[in-house]
Formats: structure tokens, C-alpha cells, sequence
């Protein structure tokens, strides 16, 4: 009924790493063959956290270089920056209005944000799911690539739809929403502890591969790689609570589009350091062009505003046309 249409969105960061890549932006890359795509640097979700405006102008910028230096056509696809779209600010408002306190309290990634200190965390940041729920609803996307972690705010988006269409008798006008989660999809955990997830906010650089790493880099980060004293298994079972093990496994896995159990094949029995050098190879050959490629962009910055600016402006025509529906069911008056 609805026309197939994928919508994600992605915090503007400087400094992605090898995780945002095997876990997000390999597969915006694979989906843009398949589907309509729209891909949002969500600005307005960055500052529910405090942010030094300098370098957010700048993490825009270098996300949007990313996206490209990975892959992502920007004429095929829609890409641009939320704030830039101010439809997706009242349409969130609209939701605000929508959804139940009760939903927002039950979200973990408030309470986990939050931590201890409730009262003092932003209102924005409790009520973050549902400016998310309006950047997908805005476009009336059908699927969402999302992590494991997004889920909970996916099924809100798909409560805040359905009770729209019920409240205010408009069957059908928002679809619910699909989350595309594959299971080929590794999380990436960091070099140092497999417990935990790649992370630009952990401490040591160590920990991360950045996608601008240099080729010594790489290797010395994998060669220093956490590990345990057992020898690869040749198969899956051998893997059971070997974090470590399992992340440069699935790492390998991910970079070579193989399956963990055809790594597993081709070096069971063999020991970590044999399998750490074809990992740098494989790894090095994967990123160091992307690496060059994002520093290159960022050179220009006059022709990432232009693509930025063309992203909007088709953008920007399907959330005007749906805001204009959405406040006219609503009997908003809006003369603009
Ligand atoms: N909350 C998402 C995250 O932190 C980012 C996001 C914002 C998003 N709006 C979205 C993801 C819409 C998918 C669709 O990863």
C-alpha cells in the first residue's frame, strides 16, 4: 500500500570508526540498489546532548564526507541534515502531543542516559524518540536499518503511528514501520575488550579502528589486538565466551563479505598470529581507501555544502507536502 522507502538517520561524529562502518554505513551502501533512500544526519538529536558548536558544524561536514568516501551515491539518495528541514521539528512537536509519558519513561535509552541523575538529564533527551519518529513518519518511510539498540525507539514509532491514524481517523496515512536488523551485521566490540562494544567515546585510541587511520596504525592497533591463548576453532561452538576471538573473527568476516563459519574453514586450528596479519591485509585494503577518500572530501568544503543543499532540497519537498497533510488532518491552520 505504501510505496517501499527507507529511512535512517545518523548522530553527526567525527572520527568514525571501523564499527559505525561493518555495523551502519556498509549496509545504507547495499540497500541503495534496492530501495529509495533517505539517509538524515540527525543534528537536532546531537544537541540533547551538550555540544561545542564549532566541531558540530564540523561532525556534519565529516559525516556527510563519510557517507560518500563509503559509497553512497548522492544523487541516487536523498542525504542531508535534519535542522536544515524544519518540518521535522513541528511534525516532532505534533508527536510530543501523540505520545504518552508512560512510552517515553519505559525508553532504556533515556534511563541509560540518563543515569542516576534524572531530573537533571534534558527534556530533549526524554523526549528523543520522538523527534525519531518524526524523521521517519515525515517521509512515510516503510523500513528502517537499524542496530539492536534502536528497536525499542522503532516500536514506539510504530505505536505513535497507529495511534495518529486511530485518533484522528486517517486509517493507513502512516505506515508502520519495519526495522531491517540482518543477522550478518556484526557489533563490533572494541580491540582491547570484547565485552564492550567499538566506541569513539572509549578512552584509549587503541580500543578503535578510525576509518582515517593510517596503514601502521592498523596494523599495529590488530597485532596488539586482545586475544586468548587458544588457537582459532574450526567451528562455531569453539567460539562460546571468547569475546575477543569472536570480534576479530566476525571482524574478518564482515570486511570479506564471508560467513564467521567460512573464516573458521580456513583457519581453524590455526594460531592468532597467522590470523592477525591477513586481518591487517584485509582490513587495511577495506578502509585506507575510504580513510583518503573522506580526508580528500573534507578539503572541499564549498562541495559538501552543495551536496548537503541538494540533499535538503529534495528533502524538503516530501516533508513540506506531508506536514501539509498531516496539520491539515490535525485542522492546524498554516498559511505558509
Ligand atoms: N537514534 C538513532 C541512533 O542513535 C539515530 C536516529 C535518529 C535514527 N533518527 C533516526 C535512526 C531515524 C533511524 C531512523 O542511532
Amino acid at each position: 500500500m505504501h510505496k517501499k522507502r527507507v529511512f535512517s538517520g545518523v548522530q553527526p561524529t567525527g572520527n568514525l570508526h571501523l564499527g559505525n562502518y561493518l555495523g551502519a554505513m556498509k549496509k545504507f551502501v547495499s540497500l541503495q540498489d534496492e530501495f529509495e533512500c533517505i539517509y538524515c544526519i540527525v543534528d537536532l538529536h546531537a544537541i540533547t546532548n551538550k555540544q561545542d558548536p564549532e566541531e558540530l558544524r564540523k561532525n556534519v561536514l565529516e559525516t556527510i564526507a563519510s557517507f560518500i568516501a563509503v559509497g553512497l551515491d548522492p544523487v541516487k539518495n536523498i542525504i542531508f541534515n535534519q535542522a536544515s528541514v524544519s518540518a521535522h521539528s513541528e511534525l516532532a512537536w505534533v508527536f510530543n502531543c501523540v505520545a504518552r509519558i508512560g512510552w517515553m519513561n519505559r525508553m532504556t535509552q533515556f534511563k541509560e542516559k540518563a543515569g542516576i541523575n534524572k531530573e537533571n538529564a534534558s527534556v530533549g533527551l526524554l523526549v528523543y524518540p520522538n523527534l525519531m519518529a518524526a524523521d521517519i513518519l515525515l517521509y512515510k518511510a516503510t523500513h528502517v536499518p537499524v542496530g539492536e539498540d534502536q528497536k525499542q525507539h522503532l516500536e514506539l514509532t510504530r505505536d505513535i503511528a497507529k495511534k495518529f491514524n486511530n485518533d484522528f481517523k486517517s486509517e493507513n496515512y502512516f505506515p508502520i514501520v519495519e526495522p531491517l536488523i540482518s543477522k550478518e551485521i556484526p557489533r563490533v566490540m572494541s580491540l582491547r575488550d570484547g565485552k564492550k562494544k567499538m566506541s569513539k567515546s572509549e578512552d584509549s585510541d587503541q580500543s578503535r579502528i578510525n576509518l582515517k587511520d593510517s596503514k601502521d596504525l592498523i596494523n599495529q592497533k590488530i597485532k596488539k589486538a586482545k586475544t586468548d591463548n587458544n588457537s582459532i576453532p574450526s567451528d562455531i561452538n569453539g567460539l562460546k565466551n571468547r569475546h575477543e576471538a569472536s570480534n576479530l573473527i566476525s571482524i574478518y568476516a564482515s570486511v570479506n563479505n564471508i560467513k564467521v563459519s567460512e573464516v573458521l574453514n580456513e583457519f581453524g586450528g590455526k594460531n592468532f598470529s597467522t590470523f592477525k596479519s591477513k586481518l591487517v591485509e584485509s582490513v587495511v585494503e577495506k578502509i585506507c581507501p575510504i580513510g583518503e577518500k573522506i580526508t580528500k572530501l573534507l578539503k572541499d568544503e564549498n562541495n559538501l555544502n552543495e551536496i548537503l543543499e541538494n540533499g535538503v532540497k529534495n528533502a524538503d519537498l516530501i516533508a513540506t507536502k506531508h506536514l501539509k497533510e498531516i496539520y491539515k488532518i490535525l485542522g492546524l491552520t498554516k498559511f505558509t
